[in-house]
This record gives C-alpha cells, structure tokens and sequence, in this order.
C-alpha cells in the first residue's frame, strides 16, 4: 500500500464492527481503535464512583470528576488486539459485562464526554493508517475519512450473535434482555442530541444479515486494494 488511509467503520451495535476492524487493521499493519471500549470504560467509572446505576444518574457529578479519567490503549501480543486501559488498569473485561452495556448509551449522550473522547480519537488518528470503529467515526471524529463503512444487520440477528459471545466467554446470559438492550441502545445512539448514530453522505452501507465474516472481509478488502493502492 503505497499511501495510508483512514477508515471509519460505523454502525449499530453488535454488527460485527469490530471483529472486521481488527481483521482489516492486521491485514494493512495499521491502528486498530475500538472507541465503544472508551465510551464503556468512562462508564466503568461513572458506575464505580456511584454517579450512575440502574436507578440514579448524575451526570454533572461525572463531567466535573472528568480529568480523573485516564484512557489508555496498550497491545495484548497474545490475543492480537489492544485492551483498554482506565486510570493504569487493565479494565478490557470489566468493559463487557451487560451492566456496562446497560448504561453506557446515557454517559455517551453527554457532550462533555464526547468531547474529550473525541480529541482524544482525533490525536490518536493524525498520522493516518488508522481504522476506528465507533458510531460518529465517519460523521464527527474524521468526516475526511478517505474509507467510510456503515454496517447494520437486523436486531435478531445481533442479539443472537452477541448472546453466543457472552455465552462462549462463560457469562450467565439471558436472549430477551440481550435483544432488548441492543433495541434500547439503537434508540438511544440514534436519537440523542449530539452526534447521534447516522450514516454519513460518503459512506458504503453494508447489511450483514445474512453475510458471513470471510465474505464481508474481502468485499471490503477489495474495495480498499482496488481504490488506494
Ligand atoms: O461499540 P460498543 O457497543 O462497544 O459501544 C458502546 C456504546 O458507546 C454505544 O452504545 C454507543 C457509544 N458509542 C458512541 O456513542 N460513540 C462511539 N464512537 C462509540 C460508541
């Protein structure tokens, strides 16, 4: 690859997002950032420090406390992919339990957060040969992404999917609360006030229903092979 690109790859949740991501990062020797994991990992923290729960929310109480939280990304050589790192702790588990998955979308509907997380994309970002996953990759963090990919799928077929991961990791899971949080976060990314989930101008959707991952992986390996190199 003679030149290095950006790729955002944007999208509901549970639609694969990430797996191609990485797989695409691997193949092209660049960056992979998952920018879900620094939405859960603020989360992980407004949960610890008691300022959300199923049943309180303070949001104020977060976005005052915000320069206590440190997001780091470092590279696990074994399993192939960076795991996140929160105030100086591995916190690449604690992130993907449904409890996170439960609140995240309302600490991602607060601006302040947006706001640093997003400078915080955009420097990891400058220098190019990068490929983030997230859900205002291609509208907000690099609207002159060179690449933008919108995936989608339907809502069972997601649920399904993430109902195995948690299963394979050994998690007690439930299909209907799982299917309902993935409905919930839909509603909740695609209509908050700033930056909600929507397909950019310039983006190639992709509907993966009923795609498996090979074949997803070289449609859109061709399309980077056949437009930037
Ligand atoms: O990709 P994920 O499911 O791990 O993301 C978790 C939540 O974070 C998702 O429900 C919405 C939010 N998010 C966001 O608002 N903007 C991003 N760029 C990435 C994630």
């Amino acid at each position: 690859m003679t030149q290095k690109i950006t790729i955002a790859i944007d999208g509901f949740s549970s639609t694969g997002k990430s797996t191609i991501a990485k797989q695409l990062a691997k193949e092209l020797g660049y960056i992979y950032v998952d920018t879900g994991a620094m939405y859960r990992a603020v989360t992980l923290y407004a949960m610890q420090q008691n300022y959300i729960s199923d049943s309180h929310f303070n949001p104020n109480d977060l976005i005052a406390d915000l320069h206590n939280v440190s997001l780091s990304f470092i590279f696990n050589k074994s399993l192939g992919f960076a795991e996140m790192i929160l105030n100086n702790i591995n916190v690449e588990k604690a992130i993907r339990t449904i409890e996170v998955s439960r609140l995240v979308s309302k600490i991602a509907t607060i601006s302040e957060v947006r706001k640093k997380l997003v400078s915080e994309q955009q420097e990891m970002g400058k220098n190019k040969g990068i490929v983030m996953d997230g859900r205002d990759i291609g509208t907000v963090v690099f609207p002159d992404a060179e690449l933008k990919l919108f995936m989608t799928a339907s809502a069972d077929k997601r649920a399904t999917r993430r109902y195995k991961e948690l299963l394979d990791r050994g998690d007690k899971v439930n299909y209907e609360e799982i299917l309902h949080n993935v409905q919930e976060r839909d509603r909740i990314d695609s209509t908050r006030e700033d930056s909600p989930l929507v397909i950019a101008k310039d983006a190639i959707e992709f509907d993966n229903s009923d795609m498996g991952l090979k074949e997803q992986f070289e449609r859109i390996i061709s399309l980077v092979n056949r437009n930037f190199k």
